[in-house]
């Protein structure tokens, strides 16, 4: 039906899309000044980001797609924004892909709005699913399609929405489509909950325009929240992982890991943890590239937290965590780790040396940064207490953010708790080091920092919002002697034409 209606729909949203990309291109020069604007990370041109959505390897490039609103650095009718790239580093933007336009996905108050979802490869064609949410009176969250021939311009199918209804009533939420395939058929989950258990729905179709519904994949024992967003269900060496962002518990990311059945349509899941044991760290996406690789990108930032609430006006806010491989491990655990590409943006090598300390902290002169990663292979005696590194330290020791291992506890922690920098917090994992060594890989950057500990068997993931000059790195023991030996390099800024 290429009718008359639908080619004035599409010019409707063609004229939303236009409107959101002429506010951003008012605003997105003024933010490139901003001290915390980042070196490496993906952040939206200007204004507001959440959720990654729709991340796909597509005609030999990455496209991530994220919830956006292009008018202001606060959540708000949703629209989806737009970034490919060919090495997983280096982003390049594109002009947003979908805005509200519809009855489905367009109301009259600001919860509305192309809340997330996914995007496959339908046979050369780039195919968003995403949920159409409007709360005029009631909720209406519905899953709705997009198609697109270049990977650029979208057509909202003239028939969304695709899934119109729940299938159960007075459910909290039904939204977040993942959609895969498995053998010739597509297969989607939708998030979902019901009497204070999240859980997820599947469904599959031939097609991707005509579901049928399958039943409840999983669903919360009663301590996983009450309602899980952004579910991501997919094979893992040789069984299946199941990625969730619960609501209304304090784990707000989880993975389940077990074996999913087509036949019946259940995951049995028989592993449960966190992915990741920082603060900012929301709405877990996956793709499958065309190395077969399982790549992982999340929201570096967490509903709630003050750095969202009461952030001064810069003009921008929220960004993506840096790109991430997941690896299976023993026992159904998951290992995640930053991609291999990551290295192409290393500048300057520093070696920083070997030194052994007892009770004593030493600042690492020679070498100060804001953007870099640090690689620090630590060994331990068994007496020691704690050891750790402190990262973007300021000269007077006002400010710093603080990487411990507390060594009878097993623990490993980040500490951001200095005044300013917004929300502050300990993060703790548990990490076992029984032969009395250690490796962290810790990426900084001008208002963040990624920890992985022992090849990503845990991961901690932080914002941070120091003053630019705090850009200091000490070592600290406490107990006993501690080898430290350590390597770093500065990290190109993508951003920055001529630079990366
Ligand atoms: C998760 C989430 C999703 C929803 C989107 C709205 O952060 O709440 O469940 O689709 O954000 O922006």
């Amino acid at each position: 039906m290429k009718e008359e209606a639908y080619v004035e729909r599409q010019t409707a949203h063609q004229e939303s899309i236009n409107l959101g990309n002429e506010a951003l291109a008012i605003v997105n020069e003024s933010v490139a000044g901003d001290l915390h604007r980042l070196h490496y990370h993906l952040m939206p041109p200007a204004n507001w980001m959440n959720d990654p959505n729709g991340l796909v390897y597509y005609k030999g490039e990455y496209h991530l797609f994220y919830q956006h609103y292009p008018y202001s650095p606060k959540w708000g009718p949703m629209h989806w924004g737009h970034a490919k790239s060919k090495d997983l580093v280096h982003w390049e933007h594109l002009p947003i892909a979908l805005a509200p336009s519809e009855w489905y996905d367009k109301g009259t108050l600001d919860g509305h709005g192309c809340w997330s979802g996914s995007a496959v490869d339908d046979n050369g064609v780039l195919t968003l699913i995403y949920t159409g949410h409007v709360d005029d009176n009631d909720i209406k969250e519905t899953q709705c399609i997009a198609r697109s021939e270049d990977g650029i311009h979208f057509e909202k199918y003239a028939g969304n929405p695709v899934i119109a209804d729940s299938p159960e009533k007075n459910c909290f939420g039904f939204r977040d489509p993942k959609v895969w395939k498995y053998e010739d058929q597509w297969y989607m989950v939708v998030g979902s909950g019901k009497d204070g258990n999240g859980k997820i729905h599947l469904y599959r179709s031939a097609d991707l325009k005509s579901w049928t519904y399958l039943g409840i994949a999983a669903e919360s024992d009663g301590t996983m929240g009450d309602m899980w967003e952004c579910p991501d269900l997919f094979p893992m060496g040789g069984h299946h992982a199941l990625i969730l962002s619960p609501m209304n518990v304090q784990e707000r990311n989880m993975y389940l890991t077990g074996e999913m059945n087509y036949e019946t349509g259940k995951f049995d899941y028989r592993y449960k943890d966190k992915l990741d044991y920082g603060y900012d760290f929301y709405a877990a996406q996956t793709l499958l590239d065309g190395q077969n690789r399982r790549i992982l990108m999340a929201w570096m930032d967490m509903w709630g937290s003050k750095s969202i609430t009461e952030a001064p006006s810069r003009g921008w806010l929220g960004a993506m965590t840096i790109p991430r491989e997941l690896v299976p491990g023993e026992h159904g655990k998951l290992f995640m780790r930053p991609v291999q590409e990551h290295k192409l943006l290393r500048n300057e090598h520093y070696a920083l040396g070997s030194h052994t300390i007892e009770s004593d902290q030493m600042r690492i002169t020679g070498f100060r940064s804001t953007s870099y990663e640090l690689e620090a292979r630590i060994e331990f005696a068994a007496e020691v207490k704690e050891f750790g590194i402190k990262l973007r330290c300021s000269d007077d020791g006002k400010e710093e953010t603080v990487v411990t291992y507390k060594v009878e506890d097993r623990m490993l922690q980040m500490k951001r708790d200095y005044e300013g920098t917004r929300d502050q917090h300990i993060s703790v994992a548990p990490l076992e080091c029984t032969d009395g060594s250690m490796k962290l890989h810790i990426f900084v950057d001008t208002s963040s920092v990624e920890l992985f500990a022992n090849e990503g068997e845990r991961v901690i993931t932080n914002r941070v919002y120091p003053s630019g000059g705090s850009d200091g790195l000490r070592i600290f023991a406490d107990g006993g002697p501690v080898k430290f030996e350590l390597e770093a390099w500065t990290l190109k800024n993508i951003w920055v034409q001529g630079e990366a």
